[in-house]
């Protein structure tokens, strides 16, 4: 047995590897000493045979499988000829690197390798992914092959899964890990508004982080304590959900699979620092050389379907006096889309609304001093529409069936078909060649059925090469809000839209749930229309502005609905975003915890600044609410404590003291992170912001 160790920062990793045997995770945790002894490490951890156990004890380690009389489900199952394969993997060897570990197994019998690839980089965040190979002369299928087969240690005892469904994604939940584990699938092509490609484990305040990188349908298990499990940890895993014949293996073929991401972290905001630090240095494209996030006005909740030059230009007019920097106009400008039954496919800018294509109303918003984005849904087709005509065939469909099912309408393309993918590229290249569009709103809002394998790496393919011809242009990953948020997608877009829900109360759940992996830059953050159309909630233009800043902020809704008084102040909040987001968007993010579970609030520090959001959505409980205790502060650094204007309404009359909170107070960080700040938190919809800066020592 040797015992290999991959350090991160504050994490360490020990394997236990041997040749012709096993291998095993006998460590997870915080950084160990150099000098470890890794051998007494793992004998301080292992377990004899119990009673009604196989007489040498299985171990699932690093490759469940039921070899040896383990019981719990197998990372990998093979087929071969239709029957299953009884695999049996030994370790044939590994290469350790700074950072980063491949463990291969072989089964000769069966004519199978498998590597394991195991990696640690910015944040701490491990990456892992296995490749599979069939060695021997007839074709192996692979039903599933798990990047990640991890026994989780023993001190986690609960778990957050998410759960959610259009305009009210990412619902928390935390339970413990019962004897009979948790199990999470997609069936519709994409991640989906179901969250199964997140989990969070729980040790106490430790939390281990966890995702598919994967922008099709997810397969996660739990399985704690299976009665043959050798110690009483459960093995976790996770992998890509393959239809049945999907990958099938030719000899010498090999594939990979997505990537696993993991992070442990003492606490949840280390954990959301952890995977933002990730994506930042090594997911999002081109993280380092983005400009500040524009701050979009969008016209979907503006004007809908009802869209015309000059109610378009008029719109933008009323943006740009806002502060927009950018014009997104949303669905309905192509084909003969006056409402959402006709012509997706029909990728060429309607002449019933703009006689003179979209020049005229770029170059309007260009003169504006904004740059212009465009919604596109590329890859669906409404029956009624000159491509579906063109081609019946390209949809995703059962051979020899009448029965084409639509949702919203609508069907989908068959992504795996190359055909498809040149036609999308065709006509997406023409559009962004023939036309100044700096940003490409990319939806999806129909699920993927009948089953669809090879959509994914198909959506990916065309993304690629739309983004290697036109490299300067910005995109978002859309899908009905929510639908198809995963790292492997954010390696390619700028953003997403985390919820077609912009009503600001139900945000402030959305936005601390989805920012638990992804940064702020990335999510899009807009102030609609009260009421809302979505929740019929009417808010106040202070709490909506405020709420919307915390993200990428844009505005979803119509300046010339609201009142002189709402665009001045929306006007205001917008100017403090852009103030802001050089913190915002760079910084290390801290969920604030407050007694009262209606009080939200998130805290973003960065070099010498820091801004924190406080909101509440209920009516207190309490006459006076407790304090809000900061976080990320160095202790003994001196701040100044302002409360950025416009405030509230009515905090003239609950604030204490308001011509101090103007010249702002001067605390240590130590006051700042035990104390905290009083607040007047009474009503329900009320935000404050707070702004810190570092005093020179
Ligand atoms: C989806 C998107 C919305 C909007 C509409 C347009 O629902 O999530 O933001 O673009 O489509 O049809």
């Amino acid at each position: 047995m040797e015992f290999v160790r991959l350090d991160g920062e504050r994490l360490t990793l020990v394997f236990a590897l041997e040749k012709g045997g096993a291998a095993d995770c006998v460590y997870l945790g915080a950084r160990l000493p150099a000098g470890e002894d890794l051998a007494m490490l793992a004998a301080a951890g292992a377990r004899g045979r119990h009673e009604s156990q196989p007489d040498v004890p299985p171990v699932p380690g690093l490759l469940p499988e039921r070899k040896g009389g383990w019981s719990g489900t197998p990372a990998v199952v093979l087929r071969r000829a239709s029957a299953r394969v009884a695999t049996h993997f030994r370790v044939s060897g590994w290469e350790a690197d700074a950072g980063a570990l491949a463990i291969r197994f072989a089964d000769r019998l069966a004519g199978v390798e498998v590597a394991v690839r195991w990696r640690i980089g910015a944040g701490d965040v491990l990456r892992c992914a296995a490749t599979i190979t069939n060695t021997a002369a007839a074709p192996l299928e692979v039903e599933r092959c798990a990047a990640l087969a991890l026994p989780v240690p023993a001190r986690f005892t609960e778990a957050t899964t998410y759960a959610g469904r259009w305009a009210a994604e990412m619902q928390e939940h935390r339970r413990a890990i019962l004897p009979d584990g948790l199990r999470r699938v997609s069936a519709i092509g994409k991640p989906g508004f179901a969250g199964g490609n997140w989990l969070l484990l729980h040790a106490g305040e430790e939390v281990l982080g966890a995702h598919l990188s994967w922008s099709g349908d997810h397969w996660l298990a739990l399985e704690p304590d299976r009665q043959c499990a050798a110690d009483g940890r459960a093995v976790l895993l996770m992998a890509a959900a393959l239809e049945s014949g999907e990958v099938v293996l030719a000899p010498d073929d090999s594939v990979t699979t997505p990537e696993a991401v993991l992070a442990l972290a003492p606490n949840r905001s280390a954990l959301a620092q952890a995977f933002h630090a990730h994506l930042r240095a090594e997911v999002l494209p081109g993280r380092k050389d983005w400009g500040p996030r524009k701050v979009h006005l969008n016209s979907w909740e503006a004007l809908g379907f009802d869209l015309s030059e000059d109610g378009l230009m008029a719109l933008a007019d009323q943006a740009a006096a806002l502060g927009a920097e950018r014009f997104v106009l949303d669905d309905g400008w192509f084909g003969g889309r006056r409402d959402d039954t006709t012509s997706l496919g029909d990728w060429t800018v309607s002449p019933d609304v703009f006689p003179n294509g979209l020049a005229p109303l770029i170059a309007h918003v260009k003169s504006l001093g904004m740059d212009f984005g465009l919604w596109v849904e590329p890859e669906m087709v409404s029956p009624d529409s000159d491509l579906y005509r063109a081609h019946p065939d390209w949809c995703l469909h059962t051979e020899g069936r009448e029965e084409r099912p639509t949702m919203r309408g609508q069907l989908a393309l068959d992504m795996a078909r190359e055909e498809v993918r040149n036609h999308l590229f065709a006509a997406l290249d023409a559009l962004l060649r023939e036309n100044a569009i700096a940003y490409l709103k990319w939806d999806h809002n129909r699920d993927l059925f009948p089953c669809a394998p090879g959509q994914a790496e198909g959506f990916h393919a065309l993304l690629d090469r739309l983004r290697a011809a036109h490299p300067q242009v910005e995109i978002e990953s859309c899908a009905s809000g929510g639908g198809r948020i995963d790292f492997a997608v954010l390696s390619r877009v700028h953003r997403v839209w985390p919820s077609d829900n912009n009503d600001a109360v139900e945000r402030l759940r959305i936005m601390p749930a989805w920012s638990q992996f992804l940064p702020l830059e990335v999510l899009g953050s807009h102030v609609g229309p009260s009421p809302n159309p979505i929740t019929g909630r009417r808010l106040g233009m202070d709490f909506r502005a405020k709420v919307a800043i915390f993200g990428h902020m844009g505005v979803e809704a119509d300046p010339a609905r609201m009142s002189d008084r709402e665009r001045e102040t929306l006007k205001a909040h917008i100017a403090l975003y852009t103030a802001w987001r050089g913190v915002l968007h760079a910084g290390a993010l801290h969920r604030l915890a407050h007694p009262d579970q209606n009080v939200t609030g998130l805290m973003v520090s960065h070099e010498d600044r820091a801004l924190a959001l406080v909101a509440q959505t209920a009516f207190s409980p309490v006459f006076d609410a407790a304090p809000i205790r900061l976080a990320g502060l160095a202790p003994e650094a001196r701040y100044r404590v302002t409360l950025p204007e416009p405030w509230p309404p009515k905090a003239k009359h609950y604030l204490a003291n308001p011509d101090q909170w103007r010249a702002g107070l001067v605390l240590s960080g130590t006051a700042l992170m035990t104390h905290g700040l009083a607040l007047p938190l009474t009503h329900p919809e009320t935000a404050w912001l707070i702004a810190l800066e570092r005093l020179a020592a």
